[in-house]
């Protein structure tokens, strides 16, 4: 059987760029321990990967109703956040990450809860294909989950920003996030400073959680290259 990792990547499709990092994490997981598991098509490749560790980790702490579903199926033990006081590692996706390891996310509509185990652990291992390594955050739509009462004002702070905000539909109607509440996604922004972004946003009356993730940056990113898996240290 190929092992993928030697494989050339200059042949692999983006799917096979994700298994490829999503097998690359593994090496992050401590034996012994709970892993922070994020959400994602990426994610869920390294799922997959960890059932082959299923006998050497106490189990996972998940950010989404999807990624405690695939855990569970594969037989991985999942635990409250609220059972925990700290995690070694959280590795999770992300819709762009810079060269300094500040990212957004939320494409998957997960970004509260992986806000919230993110911040449980000492080190964010992000996971991702190369076309998410950008210059500047912004061009993927920033999602930004708010309480639907605030929708108009808080669009109208982004349009003061230059942005444009739209509730997420699902079938016409406001996806529903796994805490009850909508997403906005804003396009035209350009975050030039994502801590004082981040910070900023996070204050308006009815915002949940921001998809910036500056505070929460990841320490270390495995990019799936056409050269292979290619390991960037923040
Ligand atoms: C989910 C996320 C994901 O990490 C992000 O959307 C990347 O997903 P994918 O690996 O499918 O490209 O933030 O809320």
């Amino acid at each position: 059987m190929t092992n993928p990792i030697s494989q050339s990547a200059a042949a692999l499709s983006q799917d096979q760029l994700k298994t490829l990092v999503g097998q690359a994490a593994l090496q992050y997981v401590v034996p012994g321990e709970i892993v922070g598991v994020g959400t994602g098509s990426t994610v869920n490749k390294f799922i997959d990967a960890l059932a082959g560790m299923k006998p050497l980790i106490k189990g996972a702490v998940s950010s989404s109703q999807a990624s405690t579903l695939r855990l569970k199926a594969l037989g991985i033990a999942v635990f409250d956040a609220n059972d925990v006081t700290e995690l070694s590692v959280y590795i999770d996706g992300a819709d762009e990450i810079d060269g300094h390891g500040n990212m957004i996310k939320g494409g998957g509509a997960a970004l509260t809860r992986e806000k919230i185990v993110a911040a449980l652990a000492k080190q964010f291992v992000c996971i991702a294909d190369e076309s998410k390594l950008v210059q500047t955050l912004g061009r993927y739509p920033l999602p930004v989950e708010i309480i639907p009462m605030a929708a108009q004002q808080i669009t109208q702070r982004f349009a003061a920003l230059g942005g444009q905000a739209q509730v997420r539909l699902v079938g016409g109607e406001p996806l529903v996030t796994d805490n009850g509440q909508i997403l906005l996604d804003v396009t035209g922004l350009v975050i030039t400073d994502p801590l004082a972004f981040e910070s900023q946003v996070s204050q308006w009356p009815g915002v949940v959680t921001v998809g910036v993730f500056a505070f929460q940056k990841a320490q270390v990113c495995l990019l799936g290259t056409a050269q292979g898996v290619k390991t960037l240290i923040f």
